[in-house]
């Protein structure tokens, strides 16, 4: 790994702060002053200012988000965090976000390259929301949603959309704009009412509480890395 990499997932700064620190000559390689281009592994023995440093394991981890938590990591109304449900020594961040109010499938890692690849719109992970919406839903409804809806910030791509009963209604998408599906219901006439993320890629909330979490199995792990 990169030792940019190594120093973030040590927690001492960012990648860019990481990079700052290894040009200005404080962190050491065994012994010798480290390099921006030096691969590193557990193995070696890496410091900053003179002192031992270890990159954090990787977690992945998925939760059943509860309704009245926000997912950013700091709040200026001083709401609960999602971080605040997940107490382990890793500092683990959210891989995009759900509204305050949104309950559901909520992917966690420490792992950035990943995080930042799963939320670039060209990785196209299908997400599932169930909406409980206001008014009538009809084929015209689904007909509008599965070829794209106009919205003002563009042209949304097309959802696989489903009837749950007359007042919810399945979404798949792949898109991650902010409130796209509350927006994406609005603009056909069906105000969301409660919304809910089923799935995240292969992952369902199958065992989860709402308020619980879990760590990713190796091949669940290994799916999302398209490995
Ligand atoms: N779309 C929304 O409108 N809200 C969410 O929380 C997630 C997707």
């Amino acid at each position: 790994m990169r030792l940019n990499a190594y120093l973030a997932r040590a927690g001492a700064a960012s990648r860019r702060g990481a990079d700052k620190l290894i040009v200005a000559g404080r962190v050491k390689v065994n012994g010798k002053t480290g390099q921006l281009n030096d691969d590193v592994s557990d193995d070696d023995r890496v410091e900053l200012d003179g002192k031992p440093i270890s990159a954090q394991k990787l977690r992945y981890i998925l939760l059943h988000k509860p309704a009245g938590y926000v997912t950013t990591l700091s709040d200026p109304h001083g709401r609960r965090k999602v971080t605040d449900l997940i107490n382990i020594a890793e500092r683990v961040v959210p891989v995009g976000r759900l509204d305050y109010d949104t309950t559901g499938a909520l992917l966690f890692t420490n792992d950035g390259e990943l995080a930042n690849r799963l939320m670039h719109p060209s990785f196209e992970v299908d997400k599932t929301y169930e909406a409980e919406v206001e008014g009538e839903i009809t084929s015209e409804v689904l007909n509008k949603l599965s070829n794209g809806i106009e919205l003002d910030d563009g042209m949304t791509s097309p959802a696989q959309v489903r009837i749950l009963s007359v007042n919810r209604i399945e979404l798949t998408i792949h898109e991650g704009r902010n409130r796209q599906i509350k927006r994406m219901l609005e603009a056909v006439g069906l105000p969301v009412i409660k919304l809910h993320r089923s799935q995240y890629g292969s992952l369902n909330l199958e065992g989860l509480k709402v308020g619980q979490w879990r760590d990713l199995s190796k091949d669940e792990t290994l799916q999302l890395q398209g490995v």
